[in-house]
């Protein structure tokens, strides 16, 4: 079985960083700018101490553009929401290990309604939690910051699960992405790609910066030392 390796970088602006009053431009800015996906952090002020936003305003940006819309759910009870989820037109769902739900139903539903379904671990959750589910997932993604805010700095101690993840990716012949999310700039991404992350979710380092569309280049285009 050969290896299995993602050799296009993909970029995720987080819309956690953009300018709320102004949700449609901003969101159509970080496509205009390069972005590959959008990534949508709900929040529930449970899972994690901050509440965002929910369903209706991923619809509401689902009904302007095509984006591929790659939800994070940090909420507690992803499978008492994922119906309104799925119906928002989110592409990817990706619910956490530590939230409450029978894990393995919460995927299975998700890819029964044709969409991608991901799995998030916590910076302090073992590897061994999500190691079950490898073969039901699109993508894995490991949170490089404890996550609620963006803005946060980029932890380096998460490295060895992104290459663990990709490790088992590797051996067990499996395909799915390898996300990190949480302080990525042009300074960070090179570690993580090097570790073996494909998708990068950056929220302030591309939505505040002076020139999104060059901050998404460099970050694309940063290789390993
Ligand atoms: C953190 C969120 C992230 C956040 C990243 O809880 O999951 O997606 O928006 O923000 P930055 O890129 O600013 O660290
Ligand atoms: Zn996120």
């Amino acid at each position: 079985m050969s290896s299995w390796q993602h050799t296009d970088i993909i970029i995720a602006p987080s819309l956690l960083a953009a300018d709320f009053s102004r949700i449609q431009e901003e969101t159509q800015r970080a496509i205009n700018s390069g972005g590959d996906w959008i990534h949508l952090d709900v929040m529930d002020g449970h899972f994690v101490d901050n509440i965002s936003f929910g369903p209706a305003i991923i619809k509401a940006i689902d009904d302007v553009n095509d984006a591929f819309l790659d939800v994070h759910l940090m909420i507690s009870r992803p499978d008492h929401y994922l119906d309104r989820f799925l119906d928002a037109g989110s592409d990817m769902i990706t619910v956490h290990i530590e939230a409450e739900h029978d894990v393995s139903t919460t995927l299975k539903r998700i890819k029964d309604a044709g969409r991608q379904a991901g799995i998030a671990l916590n910076p302090a959750t073992p590897m061994s939690e999500v190691e079950p589910y490898l073969d039901q997932i699109d993508m894995l993604l490991c949170m490089t910051v404890v996550p609620g805010f963006g803005g946060q700095s980029f932890m380096q101690e998460v490295m060895p699960k992104v290459e663990q993840a990709a490790a088992w990716r590797n051996e067990r012949g499996l395909a799915y992405h390898i996300q990190v999310d949480g302080g990525i700039d042009q300074e960070t991404a090179p570690s993580a790609i090097q570790a073996g992350a494909n998708v990068l979710v950056a929220g302030s380092s591309t939505f505040k910066a002076a020139d999104m569309a060059a901050a998404i280049q460099v970050i694309r285009s940063s290789s390993p030392e």
